[in-house]
């Protein structure tokens, strides 16, 4: 059978076609997504765990992809991310690089470093982060400030981009005692704020701010000139959003947080959905602030 009668073929159990167009998109780099940044063009991030899912997300135009450790919720049952391991963190990206590369998909793909991975010293975080590089991320995603600042400079130094996370940060929801609203009172938003600047200037190039109010939200993303905020639960002024897949596609049986909007809600299909988020978040219609923000 010649390649072309191949690739009109029906493909079987939802997976890739065997041979993809190339996408008409350049792909995603740092540089052009920090180019974006300063045109004023918001920045889309969806996480993925799955080589299907992270192409088709590819295919609707988001820009990066997340490999979360989300996963440990969302795939594996887990009732908080900290028991997901580096090697499900591996496992997963691995799978996600491999869709995209066979959809030759243009997307940026950021991996988590799981809890107890980069904790110990900055030895063991260029270990573990290396691991995620090596499984195909372009960048790896740390949780927290303060003693995270010289880790992120010592990955960054040896060729590792990072993107830091401040405000909710899963992997220590013990300790901030539930999944709540950060950086509420003058003190910890100022703390917050001393954080996010240190993260900078440590060459993190992305930060998420989760469950953040708007306003500290917006006031990081002006200050932070080199460092692209990316909102989840921080109101609509961060550079650009990311929403954990399965809640943004309505599968969630729990309590939807309030920061989610669903999108598969008139779509079609799951393509769709996406496309309908990338546009939503294009054109500053989601996240509202007064329904989805705090
Ligand atoms: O693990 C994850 O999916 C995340 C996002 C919620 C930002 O950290």
């Amino acid at each position: 059978m010649s390649a072309s009668a191949e690739s009109t073929n029906a493909t079987p159990y939802g997976t890739l076609p065997p041979t993809a167009a190339a996408s008409a998109r350049k792909p995603i780099s740092l540089p052009r997504l920090l180019e974006m940044h300063a045109r004023g063009e918001k920045l889309t991030m969806l996480t993925a765990y799955d080589a299907t899912f992270a192409a088709v997300a590819d295919a609707a135009g988001v820009e990066c992809i997340l490999v979360g450790d989300s996963l440990g919720m969302v795939c594996q049952g887990l009732s908080s991310t900290m028991g997901v391991t580096l090697q499900t963190m591996c496992y997963h990206i691995e799978s996600v690089a491999r869709g995209l590369r066979r959809a030759q998909a243009t997307a940026w793909l950021i991996g988590d470093l799981p809890y107890g991975s980069y904790h110990e010293s900055r030895e063991q975080a260029l270990r573990s982060a290396a691991a995620l590089m090596q499984a195909g991320s372009h960048m790896v995603k740390l949780e927290g400030g303060g003693w995270t600042a010289d880790t992120v400079r010592f990955l960054v130094e040896r060729g590792i981009p990072v993107c830091a996370h401040l405000g909710l940060t899963p992997q220590t929801v013990h300790a901030l005692g539930g999944y709540r609203v950060q950086g509420k009172t003058q003190e910890s938003a100022a703390l917050m704020k001393r954080q996010a600047h240190e993260l900078q200037d440590a060459g993190a190039a992305l930060l998420v701010l989760e469950m953040v109010p708007a306003a500290l939200a917006a006031e990081l993303t002006r200050e932070l000139t080199h460092c692209a905020t990316i909102g989840i639960g921080a109101g609509k002024d961060t550079a650009g959003q990311v929403l954990v897949l399965h809640d943004m596609l309505g599968i969630n049986l729990g309590k939807m947080p309030k920061f989610v909007r669903n999108f598969m809600t008139g779509a079609p299909g799951v393509k769709e959905a996406m496309q309908a988020y990338v546009a939503a978040v294009k054109n500053g219609s989601f996240p509202d602030n007064t329904q989805h923000a705090w």
